[in-house]
């Protein structure tokens, strides 16, 4: 016999919307949805089935189900993601700008072909030509951050992540692009606060519009910002296409350093150019909010863990001689697998999403109980990360229990699963290879420069706004090192 499904009643029309209201409901909190998946795993379990409208969801925790769920949902090389459904919407709705929707909420083949076009890009082995212009950038944020601990009189910067999308959007620019905002001025440029606020503008946007439904009938305050954010990204973009398409040509004559992104995308043959700039500009967002978010938490982390944070600068000086030795790219890429276990335990920690979405794409029995097709999948990653029952002293930092493997399966304690900060095959996050070499190139060379103390919060918490957002500010002393 079938079993019922785990979780909240499911009232007519409304269905389990209700867990959000005040007084009849739980009054959750939408913008703490860690919170409240942390109560619904106490209150039915490892597997919590809901519905809302049209939608049916099923959050999984136990890292075993979700591999299930996750290998179940891949079906000839493509995975199902439902979500930016508005995103989808409105750039359908102009076939002027856009020829698809963007490899982030399409589906299947469209899905499939825009991935093969431009993923390869990502290769390590591609990120690694970039990596001169990584170490540069990373070089005067790290200067740029001396000078203002030293300005604060007591060595702190205060609001750290404010200043790290500075950094990542310096960053992304120079590769995605070819060009340089602002070598990190005191007063940074007006066009730099555009992006970063407009970024942040849009996830919220998004966010709202994924747990909201009334924009699919009537035009509404977040249709209006998500056209007004994508639209904005997409025509910064398309200003530079000119600029770029010359750069094309003096590289063909050899004149240039290694071109930029959008520069190989737009001499990839038979790439429809709308295309192109659609790419670059969800690589514009994604890549300047989320690497900061991510910095942040290793930094974070490591200041707060002072011991870990000794081992990690001891490895570092055996590769790194002098103060300010460049670091080569195999130091940070393979040759201290701690710096990189500082990373991923950061990351488990203090994720930047709560996990990862998947829809089924057949009807799917797990556990004696049959889910139907089209049901989305929530893989709670956040909250199991932090479970005793899925891994040992889950609120310590400790960078060594991932024993220098990206793939902790082979050390036996941690399921592969149970932390997927950048998601999974077919659909990883396309800039994974390069968001990590920025970031490991940073924390490298800051800890290699300076003794990092957090001197606040005590504890880290978090907006879940499409992205994990802290809510407070994080400040770090940087106390330079000696020689
Ligand atoms: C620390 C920084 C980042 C984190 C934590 C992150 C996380 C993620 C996650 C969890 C996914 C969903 C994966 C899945 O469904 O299996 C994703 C997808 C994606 N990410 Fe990232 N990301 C980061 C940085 C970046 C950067 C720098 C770029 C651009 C260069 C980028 C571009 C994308 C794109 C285009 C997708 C959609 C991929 C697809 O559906 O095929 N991300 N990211």
């Amino acid at each position: 016999m079938l079993r019922r499904a785990p979780g909240p009643r499911i009232l007519p029309y409304i269905g389990c919307a209700w867990t959000y209201f005040p007084i009849i409901g739980h009054g959750d909190d939408p913008e703490r949805l860690h919170e409240v998946y942390q109560r619904k795993y106490e209150k039915y379990g490892p597997v919590v089935y809901e519905v809302f409208g049209k939608k049916r969801v099923l959050s999984v925790y136990d890292p075993s189900d979700i591999r299930k769920v996750l290998t179940s949902t891949r079906k000839h090389g493509c995975a199902r993601r439902y979500s930016h459904d508005i995103l989808k919407e409105f750039r359908r709705s102009r076939p002027d700008l856009f020829s698809s929707v963007g490899l982030i909420p399409s589906q299947d083949e469209e899905w499939f072909n825009l991935r093969k076009t431009f993923g390869d890009i990502f290769l390590y082995s591609e990120v690694k030509k970039y990596y001169p212009a990584i170490h540069n950038v990373a070089e005067e944020f790290v200067n740029y951050l001396g000078l203002l601990a030293k300005r604060s009189g007591h060595n702190e910067v205060k609001d750290v992540i404010e200043k790290l999308h500075h950094w990542a959007l310096e960053n992304i620019c120079k590769i995605l692009l070819g060009i340089r905002l602002d070598q990190f001025s005191f007063r940074r440029k007006d066009i730099c606060d555009e992006i970063i606020s407009t970024g942040l503008e849009f996830v919220i946007a998004l966010k709202k519009a994924e747990v909201t439904s009334s924009w699919n009938y009537y035009e509404n305050k977040v249709s209006r910002q998500v056209k007004k954010c994508d639209l904005f990204f997409y025509n910064y973009i398309k200003n530079h296409v000119h600029e770029i398409e010359s750069e094309v040509s003096n590289y063909r004559q050899g004149k240039s350093e290694e071109p930029c992104l959008l520069a190989k995308y737009l001499r990839m043959p038979g790439v429809d150019v709308r295309d192109a700039i659609t790419t670059a500009s969800d690589i514009l967002v994604a890549g300047h909010l989320s690497t900061a978010f991510a910095a942040a938490a290793v930094l974070y982390n490591l200041g707060q863990n002072l011991d870990k944070q000794d081992v990690l600068y001891e490895i570092l000086c055996d590769h790194v001689q002098k103060l300010d030795d460049p670091l080569t790219y195999a130091t940070v890429h393979k040759k201290v697998p701690y710096l990189d276990d500082c990373y991923r335990e950061a990351l488990r920690l203090n994720p930047v999403t709560i996990g990862i979405g998947r829809a089924l794409v057949t009807d799917e029995m797990y556990d004696g109980i049959l889910y139907k097709a089209g049901t989305n999948i929530i893989t709670q990653n956040q909250v199991a990360s932090r479970l005793p029952a899925y891994i040992d002293s889950p609120m310590s930092f400790r960078p060594e229990r991932w024993n220098g493997t990206q793939c902790p399966v082979q050390s036996q304690s941690i399921s592969y699963f149970l932390s997927l900060p950048f998601g999974v095959q077919p659909r990883i996050c396309l800039g994974k290879s390069l968001t990590e070499i920025q970031t490991l190139t940073l924390i490298a060379m800051i800890v290699r420069r300076y003794r990092i103390i957090t001197t606040s919060p005590d504890n880290l918490t978090v907006k879940t706004l499409l992205l994990n957002v802290p809510d407070q500010s994080i400040d770090i002393q940087f106390i330079p090192r000696k020689d």
